[in-house]
């Protein structure tokens, strides 16, 4: 943990629950989320946030969307823009999650498009990076993310608020997590790569990490150097669960 800063940490409901369930869910988080010292974002389905925005207004809890297009407008049936994010409540959008390159095959080029869209609408984005799991057992981790980074990471990204997360594909809704020492070592390397790439502003982004975080990986996890908070998944949609990751944080 970067001792100085406010660890994040972030739900991510991916395509789950009903409209009634997604109130509910934020309701439960504004009513226990006023003694949590980190925090908090929800990032519920597009269709969901300004159901939820309603819920939260006047809280502490930010909210965010899940992906968004490059574009700010036009012809793109299906597609939402980051000022329509902006617009419906969100101020972080999560883009080039593994679930959306690998099932939209989603390139570091189109991630970093939307990336540009997302901080020009004002937005802050959550950029995912990882490896899978044959990249890790040849060794690759550390060269893949490091690409996926040069590659997806726009200009401004850092003075915009970005943020990093680092999911690698494996771990994510699977019930495994890296050891703390492989971690804290990707984080490591992580935060040396922002520094060289982007000096002093790039020292400052937050690196979350993301994968099966659960209650009781949390509090290891969360303490380790380098790790800004979390992106959670799964965990996220039980209030008791996500809230006793945020009380894991250090600080919390
Ligand atoms: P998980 O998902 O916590 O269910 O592993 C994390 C994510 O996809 O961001």
């Amino acid at each position: 943990m970067n001792g100085a800063i406010r660890p994040l940490v972030a739900g991510n409901w991916k395509m789950h629950g009903s409209l009634a369930r997604a109130r509910a869910l934020a309701a439960a988080l504004r009513r226990a989320a006023d003694g949590v010292a980190a925090a908090l974002l929800v990032c519920p389905p597009a269709i969901h946030i300004p159901a939820v925005a309603e819920v939260l207004a006047g809280s502490a809890i930010a909210l965010g969307g899940q992906d968004c297009h490059p574009a700010a407008e036009g012809a793109h049936t299906g597609d939402i823009s980051a000022p329509m994010l902006r617009d419906a409540g969100a101020s972080y959008v999560i883009l080039g999650h593994s679930e959306r390159r690998s099932q939209h095959q989603e390139s570091s080029a189109l991630v970093r498009a939307k990336a540009e869209a997302a901080l020009a609408a004002g937005l802050r984005p959550i950029l995912c990076l990882g490896e899978s799991e044959a990249e890790r057992a040849a060794g690759r981790a550390e060269e893949v993310v490091a690409r996926q980074l040069a590659e997806s990471l726009p200009e401004g990204f850092a003075a915009g608020g970005g943020v990093i997360a680092y999911e690698p594909v494996w771990a994510i809704g699977s019930g495994r997590t890296p050891s703390a020492a492989e971690i804290a070592a990707m984080h490591g390397f992580l935060r040396r790569q922002l520094r060289a790439g982007w000096g002093e502003a790039g020292a400052a982004v937050p690196i979350l990490y993301g994968g099966s975080v659960k209650p009781g990986n949390a509090g290891a996890i969360l303490a380790l150097p380098e790790v800004g908070g979390a992106l959670v998944g799964g965990a996220s949609l039980l209030a008791e669960d996500f809230l006793a990751i945020a009380r894991a944080a250090p600080g919390g």
